[in-house]
């Protein structure tokens, strides 16, 4: 066993298709090139330190925290030498914004333990591990932020499905958290309400949403940026007529077009949370555009980054 070990699991955002997927409906999900980073040494603990987040995590507590509860069953599955590690966690994201912190976080720590032991895990494995800590923070997840914090790329997901990795070149975004979020389970009702009381309208936009997705896969494969722009302009547009948009998340988009992104969406359930804009060239002006002075996360990134690339 060497003395310090090392991981790194990515963030992630929904590119187009969120909603439309819960009902069988393709989604495209991608890895930012940030997200969180995590250092293991194998004495002091068992201990995960994240200064940014100020929490000390003890994966041996026998209380009912959720982080405690969700680092815990990775220490316990961990190799018996990394059981007593400490690991110190750096995350370039804020928690609970929709970008798959939780995520990030559990796949770093999965590879840095087994670093820590000179292990080297599948992909299959970390995921797999990774998503029993997420099953402590969202309960039955759908695995979507687990697969992209552990894989990175760009992913098409179909519920039920292995997810299915697309090939792209860099797509440049910005990300802006523009509102605090609402509940994802609180959107995801609120959708479905919606589909009771009004079949064939809602039916009709996951189909559309649907098409978009596919339409938008195959952009992607042209590196057609404006196209997927477009795209991603329209998925907002039928977001909104689900009813799950807000002024806050329209005028985010509206803006980050005007200073020259291609297209803009809200990402994830809605009610709050972020946008994604697609901005290659533009993304300084577009990011300081979306910037404001209450310490929202602005991030410009690349999408579609393998695992370690360039990291
Ligand atoms: O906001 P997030 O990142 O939890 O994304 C939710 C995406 C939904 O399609 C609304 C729900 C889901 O489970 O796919």
């Amino acid at each position: 066993m060497s003395s310090s070990g090392t991981g790194f699991g990515h963030a992630k955002v929904i590119l187009l298709g969120e909603h439309a997927v819960v009902h069988d409906q393709p989604a495209l999900a991608a890895a930012l090139h940030v997200g969180v980073r995590a250092s293991a040494s194998d004495d002091g603990g068992p201990l995960v330190m994240i200064p940014q987040w100020k929490v000390d995590v003890r994966p041996d507590a026998k209380g009912d925290d959720d982080l405690d509860r969700a680092m815990g069953r990775l220490f316990e599955r961990a190799p018996t030498e990394a059981r007593g590690a400490r690991v110190v966690v750096e995350t370039q994201i804020p928690s609970r914004a929709g970008m798959g912190s939780s995520a990030a976080l559990s796949v770093a720590v999965v590879l840095a333990l087994a670093d820590l032991c000179g292990e080297t895990l599948d992909i299959a494995t970390v995921e797999r591990l990774a998503g029993l800590a997420e099953e402590v923070f969202h309960g039955r997840a759908s695995g979507i932020d687990a697969a992209v914090a552990s894989r990175g790329g760009v992913l098409r997901f179909l519920r039920g499905a292995e997810p299915v990795s697309i090939p792209s070149e860099d797509l440049p975004v910005v990300v802006a958290q523009v509102q605090p979020r609402v509940p994802t389970r609180q959107m995801v009702d609120r959708v479905k309400v919606a589909l009771e009381a009004r079949p064939a309208e809602i039916r009709a936009i996951f189909d559309e949403i649907g098409r978009l997705v596919a339409l938008a896969e195959a952009a992607i494969g042209r590196a057609d940026l404006i196209e997927l722009g477009r795209l991603m302009d329209a998925n907002h547009e039928a977001l909104c007529r689900l009813d799950v948009s807000t002024t806050a998340l329209d005028d985010a988009c509206d803006a980050a077009r005007r200073a020259g992104a291609f297209g803009a969406k809200l990402t994830g359930a809605g009610g709050g949370g972020c946008i994604i804009a697609l901005a290659p060239g533009r993304e300084d002006e577009v990011a300081s555009t979306l910037r404001r002075d209450d310490g929202c996360w602005v991030g410009v990134t690349r999408l579609g980054m393998k695992r370690n690339d360039g990291i």
